[in-house]
C-alpha cells in the first residue's frame, strides 16, 4: 500500500473530486508540474536553446530513466510524443513483404488497426478464449512463415484484461515473427521488464498511468533486431549527413526521434518516471490492483450493475454498465458528484466490443493515490444511478 504522502504530492487531489481516470490522462505529481512549468519559465527568460543546454544532462537522463523502468539499456529507448507515434515508428520500420501478414488480438486499439487498414497490410485476428484472454493455442495454429508481426495489446483501452506476453513472444519467435507490445495502458500500473518479456518493440505514453505530461511517449526496440528496422522518417538527429551523398543512421534510439521536441514535457516525463521508480513499480502495481479489485467487487455486488472486465488476470481498469442507463449518462451523472470517470465506446476497440455485443462501457481507473473512502463514494454514487442504493 502507498502512503498519505503520495496524495499530498498531487495538487489535483483537493478533497472534492474523486479522480478515476488514470487510463485517460492522470493527475501528475507536483514534481512533474514544477519541472514542466519551471522549464517553460526558463525558456522565456533565456531562450529555448540555452534553456535546453542547461538541462542537457537531465534530458539525456530521461532515456536512462525510461530504460530503468523497462529493465533495458538506454540506447534501446526513443522518446516520442505519444504511444501511437511510437507504435507507428516501429510498424513502418518493419519490412513486411508481399504475401506476409500481421496478427492482432481481439482487443486491438483503433489507432493501430486503422494503420494496418490504411497501409493495406493484411491482418488476421487471434481469437480470445472463453474467458476473454488471448488464446495461445489458437495463436500457435495461426503462426506460420508468413506472419511478419504480432501486434499485442497488453492491456486494452476498454477493460481490465491483461494479455499474456512472454508466452506470445516464445510462440512468435519460434516461427520468426516479431512481437510489438502496446504497453500504453500497462506502463506505469504494471511492472514491465522488456528484457525478460523478450518483446521486439514496446510502446508507451506519458500522460496515463505514468502520470507524466500530455504529448509524451516512448518506444523500446530490442537491440538484436535494431538493424532489421528501417525508420520511415529520419532527420539530422537520427542520422548523420557525412558527405554529399551519404548518411550514417544512428544505431541507438535516436534514429526514431526528430530533433525538435517539447523539452519541458520531455523533462516532465523524466520526472514522472523517476517518481514512479522511487515509489517502486512493484508497490505501485500491488496498490493499483488492490484499488481496482475493491472497486470491481463492490460494483459487482450492486443490483443493476454489470462489471464488464474479461480475463483471468485483471488490472487497474474497471469497466461496467448500468441497466437502462447509457454509459455516457452514467459518466455525466457521476461527474455531477465530482466523480471523474470516462466511457469506452465501440469505435475504440471494434473487434472486442462487437464480439461481446457491447456499444459502450463506463470506465473507472483508480491509481494508487485513490483512497478507500473515495472508492466507496464512487460505489455509492453508482448505486444511486442504478437505483440500488
Ligand atoms: C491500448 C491503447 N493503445 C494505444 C493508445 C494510444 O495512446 P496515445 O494516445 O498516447 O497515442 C491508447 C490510448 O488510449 C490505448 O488505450
Amino acid at each position: 500500500m502507498l502512503d498519505e504522502h503520495v496524495r499530498r504530492h498531487t495538487p489535483g487531489i483537493d478533497g472534492r473530486q474523486v479522480f478515476l481516470d488514470s487510463a485517460g490522462s492522470s493527475l501528475p505529481p507536483q514534481v512533474v508540474l514544477d519541472t514542466v512549468t519551471g522549464h517553460l519559465h526558463r525558456e522565456a527568460e533565456i531562450g529555448g536553446y540555452r534553456a535546453a543546454a542547461e538541462r542537457a544532462e537531465d534530458l539525456d537522463r530521461v532515456r536512462t530513466s525510461v530504460a530503468r523502468l523497462l529493465n533495458a539499456a538506454p540506447g534501446t529507448i526513443s522518446l516520442t510524443d505519444s504511444a501511437t507515434r511510437s507504435w507507428l515508428d516501429f510498424v513502418t520500420a518493419v519490412d513486411i513483404r508481399p504475401g506476409q501478414r500481421v496478427l492482432v488480438t481481439e482487443v486491438e486499439y483503433h489507432s493501430n488497426a486503422v494503420q494496418f487498414l490504411h497501409r493495406g497490410i493484411p491482418f488476421d485476428v487471434i481469437p480470445s478464449d472463453a474467458g476473454g484472454t488471448l488464446d495461445l493455442a489458437a495463436l500457435d495454429r495461426m503462426l506460420d512463415g508468413d506472419v511478419a508481426l504480432v501486434s499485442l495489446v497488453h492491456v486494452p483501452t476498454n477493460s481490465g484484461l491483461i494479455n499474456p506476453v512472454r508466452e506470445v513472444v516464445e510462440l512468435a519467435h519460434a516461427r520468426g515473427a516479431l512481437v510489438l507490445l502496446d504497453a500504453c495502458q500497462s506502463a506505469g500500473q504494471l511492472v514491465l521488464d522488456a528484457t525478460e518479456l523478450g518483446v521486439d518493440g514496446l510502446t508507451g505514453t506519458g500522460r496515463k498511468w505514468l502520470r507524466g505530461p500530455r504529448g509524451t511517449g516512448f518506444l523500446y526496440v530490442r537491440p538484436d533486431i535494431a538493424d532489421r528496422l528501417h525508420p520511415a522518417t529520419v532527420d539530422g538527429h537520427g542520422a548523420e549527413w557525412i558527405s554529399e551523398r551519404e548518411l550514417r543512421l544512428h544505431q541507438d534510439g535516436r534514429r526514431f526521434e526528430l530533433w525538435e521536441c517539447d523539452v519541458a514535457t520531455r523533462l516532465g516525463l523524466g520526472a514522472a518516471v523517476d517518481y514512479l521508480l522511487e515509489l517502486g513499480p512493484h508497490r505501485v502495481e500491488d496498490t493499483v490492483r488492490e484499488r481496482a479489485q475493491r472497486l470491481r467487487s463492490a460494483l459487482d455486488g450492486l443490483g443493476g450493475v454489470t462489471v464488464r472486465d474479461p480475463g483471468r488476470d485483471r488490472c487497474g481498469i474497471v469497466t461496467f454498465t448500468v441497466d437502462g442507463v447509457a454509459a455516457h449518462d452514467v459518466r455525466t451523472e457521476l461527474s455531477r458528484h465530482d466523480i471523474i470517470v470516462t466511457t469506452s465506446t465501440r469505435r475504440s476497440a471494434v473487434i472486442d466490443m462487437d464480439r461481446r455485443g457491447i456499444d459502450a462501457v463506463t470506465r473507472a481507473s483508480p491509481h494508487y493515490f485513490v483512497c478507500d473512502a473515495e472508492i466507496d463514494r464512487a460505489v455509492a454514487a453508482v448505486a444511486e444511478i442504478a437505483g440500488s442504493a
